[in-house]
């Protein structure tokens, strides 16, 4: 693990200890470094009424944009299970608001990095915010 994933790691793994799951048993923590090298982590919260929680990465992008950051430049996602837990669509879009096609984002299990991505990779032809803007 490079020392940047480590960090990254670190943040994550501290937030999905954290992690309001009871109902899906899937603790899932997440971290994203911003454009000032700050990071910001978060973990899956859920509810009672169902489609009420929310996921990790949500977490940690709204601990970033709260902190009055906007810019993305590394993401990294854990959670438990055989399978590479990549994010969910709802997520790569969320991502997508504040990062750039190269951004990394890193997928991990307890043990450390297991699949490395692009944004553009998970979400290509992706929808941003310069569609809503006029092109020059
Ligand atoms: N989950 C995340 O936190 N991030 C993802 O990208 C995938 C799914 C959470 C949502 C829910 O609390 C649990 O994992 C099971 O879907």
């Amino acid at each position: 693990m490079t020392p940047e994933q480590r960090e990254l790691f670190d943040a994550a793994m501290a937030a999905k200890a954290n992690s309001y799951s009871p109902y899906s048993n899937f603790p899932v923590g997440a971290a994203v470094r911003s454009a000032s090298g700050r990071i910001y982590a978060g973990c899956n919260v859920e509810n009672a009424a169902y489609p009420q929680g929310w996921c990790a990465e949500a977490s940690a992008l709204a601990a970033m944009v709260s902190a009055g950051e906007t810019e993305i430049v590394a993401v990294l996602t854990v959670c438990d299970g055989d399978l590479v837990g990549t994010c969910c669509g709802g997520c790569r879009q969320k991502i997508r608001e504040f990062a750039s096609p190269r951004t990394p984002i890193y997928a991990c299990g307890p043990e450390g990095v297991r699949a490395e991505f692009t944004l553009d990779d998970l979400l290509p032809h992706s929808f941003g915010p310069e569609h809503l803007r006029p092109q020059p």
